[in-house]
């Protein structure tokens, strides 16, 4: 008896180290893994073939040579060459994908729809969660990507999504007690208005709290636009957010500026503007910059060491020379790290299983969910839905070195708060109220009982140093201000509330 139950067991065992060497054989046959990427030839947008297809490229090269054995990569770029107008792209994406798909589509272990992605993602998105397959954009998203009834296959890896801004500006409103904001958004702006709407979404969802917002029509960046906006602001709020381009800074006290772009002409130079005048380095002084983490912007090593070799092909096969390489590499640079994650991703995943059925896109996708991979020396993680979160910084002007230095870090992945330096602010180390004690008209009952003077003196320099800021930016607005100072000095200097501009302030202990 004892002894057959003994056999039985080495039977068992024996059967179970067979089973288990058999699989693992099986794990390391070669996989095919076609990637396809639809695009148009525009250089119009940082989305364009002539960008992100070399990057894609040399990804494919490296991991080619990283991976002999494992994997075997297979490229389709999907374009039409008669599609030049990046407008008209999204109108016929879905047909070219969809034809390519039926008819041209190289048999393979896993194909992987791998772009950019702009208007296009959400058709294309369509046809990828009807096939049932890994769809992941490098550069932009919209909400639908969070919606996993509708986008179940779809990841979005970009290093500067907008959907980031949303926490830094939640957590700074919970950490102050901010309850009545003013938002500003300058419609002429790209991206701008997306980050104000979800900013705006969110503060709704806060219990408790108000908010304003002003747009600054198209074409409208003028004085009187400025003008009406802060005189709504400063009967409603005291901590204004700004959305738009650094030519419309004008009054605020946070302001977006979208610094990974920081370099690319159409969102303004901020920096720039810092040595024009005294006034605007005063202004600065009440500003404060929410913006994604310099270093995830900030292309690693392994990428910088490609920037030749991507210009290089990108005129060889695109007849595209960039000439600000340096400038688009944060979305070029994301194509390139996106085909490292999906190849380490997919080892991995084979390696814990091989039997996984790469054709499910959506339980594929779902292997990148919730996790950080080691990417060229940064963490890149990718949240519950999909989507990439980034670490965020705030920023605030240092007066003696001219620049914005980072205050605050904040966790893209755990929302984890780290102070790397001390606010200063007007000679204290905590941000304003947004409300003065004495109320928006100086009529809180609190300041008409004792001390009634003293209450307005507190207020009146809460009003003078909580507040504002601001700016304008450079050319035809910076020419209008100078012109405008004669007599609106220091319009969007508060002081002289309720107290004369010349007199001095001094805070009440
Ligand atoms: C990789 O796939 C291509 C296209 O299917 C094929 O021509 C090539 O021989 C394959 N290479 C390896 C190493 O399997
Ligand atoms: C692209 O198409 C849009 C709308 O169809 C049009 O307004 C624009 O002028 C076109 N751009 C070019 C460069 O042809
Ligand atoms: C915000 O309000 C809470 C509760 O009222 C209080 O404990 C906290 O100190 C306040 N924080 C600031 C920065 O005023
Ligand atoms: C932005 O301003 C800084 C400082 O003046 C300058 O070094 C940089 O070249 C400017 N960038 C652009 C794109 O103008
Ligand atoms: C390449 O681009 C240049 C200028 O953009 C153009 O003149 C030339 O015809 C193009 N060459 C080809 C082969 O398309
Ligand atoms: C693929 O995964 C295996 C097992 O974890 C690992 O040994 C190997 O280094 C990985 N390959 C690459 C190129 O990272
Ligand atoms: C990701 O994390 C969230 C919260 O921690 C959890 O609710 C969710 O189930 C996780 N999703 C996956 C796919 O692991
Ligand atoms: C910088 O700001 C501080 C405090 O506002 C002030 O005391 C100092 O003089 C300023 N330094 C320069 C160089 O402007």
């Amino acid at each position: 008896m004892i002894c057959n139950k003994d056999r039985l067991f080495k039977l068992i065992l024996w059967l179970i180290v067979v089973n288990k060497s058999a699989t693992s054989t099986v794990t390391r046959r070669i996989k095919t893994i076609n990637i396809a990427t639809p695009g148009s030839l525009t250089v119009s947008s940082a989305t364009g073939l002539p960008f992100i297809a070399p990057a894609i490229e040399s990804a494919i090269q490296e991991l080619q040579r990283e991976y002999a054995g494992v994997f075997n990569w297979t490229w389709d770029l999907i374009y039409d060459k008669s599609i030049t107008n990046y407008t008209d792209f999204p109108y016929s994406a879905d047909d070219l994908v969809a034809k390519w798909y039926y008819k041209q589509r190289p048999p393979a272990d896993l194909t992987v729809l791998l772009y950019a992605g702009g208007p296009e993602s959400e058709t294309i998105n369509r046809l990828a969660a009807g096939w049932n397959t890994l769809m992941i954009t490098s550069t932009a998203t919209v909400p639908t990507q969070r919606n996993k009834e509708l986008s179940p296959s779809w990841l979005t890896t970009g290093c500067c999504l907008s959907t980031n801004f949303v926490k830094p500006y939640v957590y700074l409103m919970k950490a102050n007690n901010w309850t009545s904001l003013y938002l500003v958004v300058d419609a002429g702006t790209i991206t701008t208005p997306t980050v104000a709407r979800d900013v705006s979404d969110a503060i709704k969802n806060i219990k408790g709290t108000q908010h304003t917002v002003f747009t600054i029509p198209v074409g409208s960046r003028n004085e009187d636009t400025y003008d009406t906006a802060l005189r709504e602001f400063r009967r409603s709020s005291r901590v204004l957010f700004f959305f738009g381009h650094s030519d419309s800074l004008k009054a605020l006290l946070i302001y977006v500026t979208l610094e990974p772009f920081r370099n690319i002409a159409m969102f303004g130079n901020l920096t720039s503007l810092v040595d024009k005048d005294e006034y605007l380095k005063r202004a600065f002084g009440s500003l404060i910059v929410v913006t994604i983490a310099q270093y995830i912007n900030q292309p690693g090593p392994e990428a910088t060491s490609r920037f030749a070799q991507w210009k290089s092909i990108s005129s060889t096969e695109f007849n595209y020379t960039y000439r600000q390489t340096e400038q688009l590499s944060p979305h070029v640079a994301s194509a390139y790290y996106t085909m490292l994650l999906l190849a380490e991703v997919l080892n991995e995943t084979l390696e814990d299983n091989p039997d996984m059925n790469l054709l499910d896109g959506s339980a594929l996708a779902r292997r990148f969910f919730n996790r950080t991979v080691k990417i060229d020396s940064l963490s890149v993680y990718v949240d519950e839905a999909g989507e990439r979160r980034t670490d965020m910084e705030i920023r605030q002007f240092n007066n003696e070195t001219g620049d914005f230095e980072t205050i605050i870090i904040q966790s893209g992945s755990n929302e984890k708060i780290t102070q790397i330096r001390l606010l200063s602010w007007h000679g204290t180390g905590r941000f304003p109220s947004n409300e003065p004690v004495c109320g928006y008209a100086g009529n809180n009952p609190r300041c008409s009982q004792e001390g009634t003077w003293t209450a307005i003196m507190v207020s009146a320099v809460m009003v003078g140093i909580g507040l504002i800021l601001a700016t304008i930016g450079v050319g035809y607005s910076w020419r209008r201000y100078m012109a405008a100072q004669a007599d609106f000095r220091s319009w969007w200097d508060l002081s002289d509330w309720r107290v004369s501009s010349s007199r001095t302030l001094m805070p009440c202990a």
